[in-house]
């Protein structure tokens, strides 16, 4: 069968060469690779500093991939138009990082963007309830944000079932995406407990044999989650 995964694949650059990133997103695209994820940080809302819009519009030229931009920044509003246009075609806020939610999510579809928003660990799925009306993506992190390599948070598996409840009761097509510790371990629990969108950093770039065996190994490991459901 040649029809489209159900389960898609988002490497974080994050995990990447800073010295190469227009390699890396080649390779992930070679690699089969759907989605190319770009973690934004600012410094206050998390304790790390990444880059910003400009790297965006740089790597447009390299890939064709669904740009999908992480903001982990404080009034995410402020950037919302400079990250649009330079490229991306989804772009995610922070719940917490948002007083008013609802218009940040419809400013980013009146630039035509996918809205995403995203939930630390500890936040409820209550916090988004009124608004999965205006939402294309709604990313659950199953770390604490602001760096890579942590471990999963094994509660997180109750949240994103509830999750996919939550939005399958609302009709909502949002994609499910799940974001922190995702390897080839925790990706059958993840994929059976709803999520669609993988993003992984460092079981991507920092697979010992290269990111082609990274993102074979998620795919495998998929499949073996949907074989079993
Ligand atoms: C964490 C970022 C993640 C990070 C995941 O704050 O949002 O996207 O790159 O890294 P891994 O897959 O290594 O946990
Ligand atoms: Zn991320």
């Amino acid at each position: 069968m040649s029809s489209a995964p159900r389960v898609l694949i988002a490497p974080s650059l994050l995990s990447a060469d800073f010295a190469n990133f227009a390699g890396a997103a080649r390779a992930a695209r070679e690699a089969g690779a759907e989605l190319l994820h770009f973690d934004v940080m600012d410094g206050v809302f998390v304790p790390n500093i990444t880059f910003g819009a400009q790297t965006v519009r740089a790597l447009r030229h390299h890939s064709d991939a669904l740009f999908d931009v992480h903001l982990m920044i404080v009034q995410p509003e402020r950037y919302i138009e400079e990250f649009a246009q330079a490229g991306a075609d989804i772009i995610t806020v922070h719940a917490e990082a948002c007083v008013h939610l609802q218009r940040v999510l419809a400013q980013i579809r009146e630039c035509g963007v996918r809205a995403g928003v995203s939930l630390n660990p500890a936040t409820p799925l209550s916090a988004i309830e009124y608004v999965v009306p205006d939402i294309d993506l709604l990313l659950i992190m199953t770390v604490n944000p602001g760096f890579g390599g942590q471990r999963f948070i094994p509660e997180m598996l109750r949240k994103i079932a509830h999750a996919r409840a939550m939005l399958d009761e609302a009709g909502s097509e949002a994609w499910l995406e799940v974001d922190g510790g995702i390897n080839g371990i925790t990706t059958p629990m993840v994929v059976r407990a709803g999520a669609r969108v993988l993003v992984a950093g460092s079981s991507v770039f920092g697979h010992p044999e290269g990111v082609r065996a990274g993102v074979e190994e998620l795919r495998r490991a998929v499949w073996e989650a949907e074989e079993r459901v």
